[in-house]
């Protein structure tokens, strides 16, 4: 597991979302109504980011077909999308968020 800093926080202004690049893998930091989320930003049905996607009641919408994942979770909540996306634990540390990256899973 290791501990990761990504952005300011106040880099990710809320209802938005930034990108981050670790280890050849996008991971989406998403600001909700106050509250980071970071999940992988490839939908599980096809080759989309959600990072690009609309984000409303603690879910992520893909933009090319429109599934919707949960935030917390990760669980595909409407389909096409049927398998769930990764979500990674976020920390807020001197101003900056860090998430946690279990390397294994
Ligand atoms: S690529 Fe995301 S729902 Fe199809």
């Amino acid at each position: 597991m290791v501990r990761v800093k990504t952005f300011s926080t106040t880099d990710v202004v809320q209802s938005t979302s930034k990108v981050f690049n670790f280890d050849q893998k996008d991971i989406a930091l998403i600001n909700y109504d106050g509250e980071f989320y970071a999940i992988d930003d490839l939908c599980s049905h096809a080759e989309a980011s959600l990072a690009e996607g609309e984000v409303y009641d603690c879910k992520v919408e893909c933009p090319l077909h429109g599934a919707e994942f949960d935030l917390n979770t990760g669980e595909a909540v409407t389909l096409p999308a049927t398998k769930p996306i990764r979500t990674y634990p976020v920390y807020i540390e001197d101003g900056h968020l860090y998430i946690e990256i279990d390397q294994d899973a």
